[in-house]
Parts: C-alpha cells; structure tokens; sequence
C-alpha cells in the first residue's frame, strides 16, 4: 500500500532517495499532560552528511533526538531507522551536553564502552588505544575522568559513543560550555566521524559552527519542522518565516 501523504513533508537533501533513510519520523506525536510537545513531526534524514538542528529555546529538539535515539517512543506516528521499526542498539550513539561519565579513569571508561559494545577482548586494547588518539587523550588516560575539564570530558564521551561505531551520531548541543578551543577539538572529531561514514545529527544553537558542520539545516519550531534547507542556502537566505527571524535574532515564541 502506498504511504499516506503527510501533512509536510520534508526530506533531506543529501543523497534524497538513494537508499532508506538513517532515521524518519513520520507525524510523530509526542504528548505530555495534554500537551502536544512534539506536534506531526515528518522528517527523513539521509545515511550520510551532517544535519544540523536548529530553533528557540523548546522547539522540540532535545526530544526529536531522544525519539531518533530511541529512547521514548511517540505517542502517535512512527520512527524508522533505515526503513525498519527495530529500536536500534548500537548503531545509534547520543552525546549530552553534560558529559555522563562512570568515576574510573578515561581508559576504565573507554574500556567498558568497549566491553558494552560487544568488541572482543582480544581486540579491544587496540580499539582502546585508537580512542584515546582519536580525542588527544593519550597524555589523559590513567586521570579519573570526572576531574577533567568541561571540554576534556566531552571528548571522552564523544570517543566512547564512537566506540560503538555508530552509524548514526545524535549530538545535543555538546559544545553549549566549552570554549573555543575544546570546541574546536569537538568539532575536528565530528568531521571525522563523518568523514568516516556516520551519519551526523547535531542540535546547536551556535551560528557559526552550523556553518561550520552543515550540509543542510532542519529548523524546529513548536514541535514541528519549520524548513529543511541545504546549509548555505538557510544563512543566505531562510525559507521559513520562523528561520527568518531566528536569523535576524528575533525571540521566538
Ligand atoms: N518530560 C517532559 N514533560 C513535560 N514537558 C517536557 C518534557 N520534556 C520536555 N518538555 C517540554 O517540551 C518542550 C520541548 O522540549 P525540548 O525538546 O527539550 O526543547 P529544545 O531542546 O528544543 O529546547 C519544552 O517546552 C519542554 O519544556
Ligand atoms: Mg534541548
């Protein structure tokens, strides 16, 4: 049977079309007290490229990324990773802003990420050893983790979600407290992790570095996706009245 015409729909840009999408959310609802939080959200995001979340304080897309995630499930539409209903496991990583990490050194908690993920023991010393050079964290591996700085232990918890070698890397606002140098150390590992083949979905409410990271621009707003737009297109010129005055830094409310 075909699929029903959604209310919008959006699909991505890159590679629209040639394979199933990573991840789709088809008018998903997500209700709260009533309240409709996330309210008919379509949207299709390719198994490649770099798609940034962009929209005001509330939009929706912290909870966007817990459904891509498959941490809650909607209250009425569905979510489908690459064409299929299965909650994936592995194959979908979700870094915080506020690193989470065990109270053990940086390699105890690589080790164990390892371990959770199923690598072999015999191979994981040199899994463990490419993390810690994958974030500059070599000269950090036998320090307890929790007494590290903002932006050392982003790493390490960004290294450890790849350590499961996700195909799929769901990132919530993760350079929101850093400064400009952890930030750019952030940056340099999700160009990686895209440069190796993962499919990047990051929420920042930072201009720049959506300009930085992007191929395209999904813009939320109350709960609905306003516009998806390939990234230089969405600076230049945005196609939503909502993207608009986000731009021209008007409150949305
Ligand atoms: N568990 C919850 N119960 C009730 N309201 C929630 C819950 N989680 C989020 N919300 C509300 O849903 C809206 C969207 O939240 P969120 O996705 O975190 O927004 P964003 O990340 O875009 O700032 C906000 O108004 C928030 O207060
Ligand atoms: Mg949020």
């Amino acid at each position: 049977m075909p699929e029903p015409i959604s209310r919008a729909s959006h699909l991505s840009v890159i590679e629209a079309g040639v394979k199933p999408p990573a991840v789709a959310l088809h008018d998903v609802v997500l209700e709260r007290r009533g309240k409709a939080l996330v309210d008919g959200l379509t949207l299709s995001l390719s198994t490649s490229g770099t798609t940034v979340l962009m929209g005001p304080n509330g939009a929706g897309k912290s909870l966007t990324l817990r459904l891509m995630a498959g941490l809650i499930a909607p209250d009425e539409g569905r979510v489908r990773w690459n064409g299929v209903e299965t909650t994936p496991s592995q194959s979908v990583a979700l870094v915080f802003q506020k690193p989470v990490l065990l109270r053990r050194s940086v390699r105890a908690n690589l080790k164990h990420a390892l371990k959770t993920y199923g690598v072999s023991r015999i191979e994981r010393p040199r899994r463990l050893e490419k993390l810690l050079e994958m974030g500059e964290l070599e000269n950090l591996a036998d320090r307890p983790a929790r007494v590290l700085s903002g932006g050392e232990q982003q790493r390490v918890a960004l290294v450890r979600a790849l350590a499961a070698r996700p195909k799929l890397l769901l990132l919530d606002e993760p350079t929101a407290s850093l400064d400009p140098q952890a930030t750019a150390a952030i940056e340099s590992l999700i160009r990686m992790a895209a440069q190796n083949g993962a499919k990047i979905v990051l929420v920042t409410h930072d201009r720049g570095q959506a300009q930085r990271l992007a191929d395209e621009i999904v813009f939320l707003n109350h709960g609905q996706v306003a516009e998806v737009t390939p990234a230089q297109r969405f600076f230049d010129a945005p196609q939503s009245q909502e993207g608009r005055d986000y731009l021209d830094g008007h409150l949305l409310l």
